[in-house]
């Protein structure tokens, strides 16, 4: 098996060294249940001319269950890849490895906070059964060899979706102030998380017969696929919950919604290029 770039990780885990709880980081009286926490273009429903005749209060609250759906795919992600990480923990693994994993998780654990108190910051309900993962994506998560090309491809996919979603959000105005803390503290890690997924990726692929490749991208094809349709569209149940009933139906609309489609398109562009790079063949 090849190793990952040591020095890379040695730098990667030396850039690790002064740690800020992502806790702090946050100005959490923001997060509150009068603001809007997403401006309105970075919302499913944005575009559709049954978005025109929502009321205000429902539009609002559906920015903070778009949030909250959000903080959920970065939980159960963070949640699957520290398990998986924390089994390869082992004397016999390599000092910058076992150094750089160390550090990694240390953040996972920081952003899993800082997402636990999102979701609670403003006190709406959450149904412990509302979120759940999808299928191909949570079962790829916990039974991918760890190390090989398969779990790293789809580590990248995992880091680098929400990255460029962050990355947009950041941008745009009318974000709310306490989300753009959240989203500046998860970019400036996963930065360091993307260039070490990559340098695994990079490491496992030397050991792939090329034969294989073709094989692996119709699964992280389907990957992408069922992660961006969890990540950019909230279960029907947030919807009701915003006060749209027939949530279902409203999920329909939203994926369905052009607007939307073409929103979510222009932040997986970076991604899908990035796995062709590879070798991959996704489109
Ligand atoms: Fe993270
Ligand atoms: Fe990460």
């Amino acid at each position: 098996m090849q190793n990952a770039d040591h020095a890379l990780l040695r730098q990667l885990s030396e850039n690790s060294q002064r740690y800020r709880d992502p806790l702090a980081a946050v100005d959490w009286t923001r997060l509150d249940r009068e603001a809007c926490w997403l401006p309105e273009p970075a919302l499913s429903l944005y575009g559709l001319a049954a978005w025109d005749d929502l009321a205000p209060d429902v539009r609002r609250r559906l920015s903070q269950y778009e949030f909250i759906n959000v903080m959920h795919a970065g939980l159960w992600l963070e949640r699957v890849f520290m398990q998986r990480l924390t089994r390869r923990l082992s004397s016999r693994l390599a000092r910058a490895e076992y150094e750089y994993f160390l550090h990694e998780m240390r953040e996972e654990s920081g952003h899993s906070l800082m997402f636990l108190r999102a979701i609670e910051a403003a006190r709406l309900p959450v149904p412990a059964e509302a979120w759940r993962p999808p299928a191909l994506a949570d079962w790829l998560a916990r039974r991918a060899p760890a190390g090989g090309a398969l779990f790293w491809a789809a580590t990248v996919v995992a880091e680098d979706v929400p990255d460029k979603f962050n990355r947009h959000l950041r941008g745009l105005d009318g974000v709310n102030p306490a989300v753009r803390d959240i989203c500046t503290v998860h970019c400036i890690d996963e930065a360091r998380h993307i260039a070490a997924a990559r340098a695994q990726l990079e490491a496992a692929l030397q050991d792939l017969p090329r034969a294989l490749l073709p094989l692996l991208s119709p699964l992280l094809r389907l990957l992408v696929r069922q992660y961006a349709r969890v990540f950019y569209a909230p279960p029907a149940q947030f919807y009701e919950l915003s006060g749209l009933p027939h949530g279902e139906r409203w999920r329909r609309m939203a994926l369905r919604n052009p607007v939307r489609q073409s929103f979510v398109r222009e932040r997986l562009a970076p991604t899908l290029h990035l796995l062709e790079s590879y070798g991959f063949r996704l489109q």
